[in-house]
């Protein structure tokens, strides 16, 4: 009998929290590494679906793309994939508070108050990761200063296998290059360190990794 496939979850890009129907919070994510991930998925052979957020990249070859604009959508799609996928790869960028109110028209300039309230926006990660079961995550982190003690911090906080930290502001910055470097951290104590290099490049080798780690038989905890 033909093995089926391995089933891959992958999310990309950033999200965005409207204030008004014209105006909202980001980051400037470009999905280039999420994109560039779920290509080198399906070119090794596993099912690939991506949960996107507004990018200007064009869907990868057969991978099936579901686009998605805040944080709460980005939660309802992985929500609801999440329980059939082998992998989950979380590189998605979610913008982590909202405006508080959202106009339902343009605020003019007089009406804008200096201060804007912001709620929390869920932690989509650590709230799926809660019902893994046989899963494979892997988390990213996008971190200015203290990346190890982040990273590490994330890796239990958000229940992940792996967390691929991106040193934000170094030279081989993440957000928007083509280029990048990513600390792997994982639940073991295992490091690694993949780059610098070509993002395409990276995400070959960490889905080689990956399938690497599909094939290790889990010891229990
Ligand atoms: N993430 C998530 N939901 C959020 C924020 C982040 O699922 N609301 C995921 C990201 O996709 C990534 C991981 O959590 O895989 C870490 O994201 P990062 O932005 O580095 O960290 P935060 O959780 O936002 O924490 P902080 O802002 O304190 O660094």
């Amino acid at each position: 009998m033909k093995a089926r496939p391995i089933r891959c979850l992958v999310s990309a890009g950033p999200t965005r929290e409207f204030f008004d129907p014209v105006r909202f919070v980001t980051n400037p994510s470009s999905g280039k590494m999420g994109y560039a991930l779920a290509a080198a998925a399906q070119q090794i052979g596993w099912e690939v679906e991506l949960v996107s957020g507004p990018v200007s990249l064009p869907a990868p070859e057969g991978v099936r793309v579901q686009q998605v604009v805040t944080g709460q959508d980005m939660f309802e799609a992985m929500d609801a994939r999440f329980d059939d996928c082998d992998v989950l790869i979380m590189t998605a960028a979610i913008v982590d508070f909202k405006p508080r109110a959202q106009a339902d028209h343009k605020i003019k300039k007089h009406e804008l108050e200096m201060v804007i309230e912001m709620d929390p926006v869920v932690d989509v990660l650590a709230t799926i990761s809660k019902r893994k079961k046989n899963q494979l995550i892997l988390g990213f982190a996008a971190e200015t200063n203290n990346l190890e003690e982040y990273a590490l911090r994330k890796l239990t906080q958000k229940n992940a296998d792996w967390i691929a930290a991106n040193q934000i502001g170094g030279p081989d910055s993440a957000f928007e290059k083509d280029s990048n470097t990513l600390y792997l951290f994982g639940r073991s104590g295992e490091r690694l360190q993949l780059g610098p290099a070509p993002k395409v490049k990276i995400a070959a080798r960490l889905i080689e990794f990956l399938s690497q780690q599909l094939a290790i038989p889990k010891t229990k905890a």
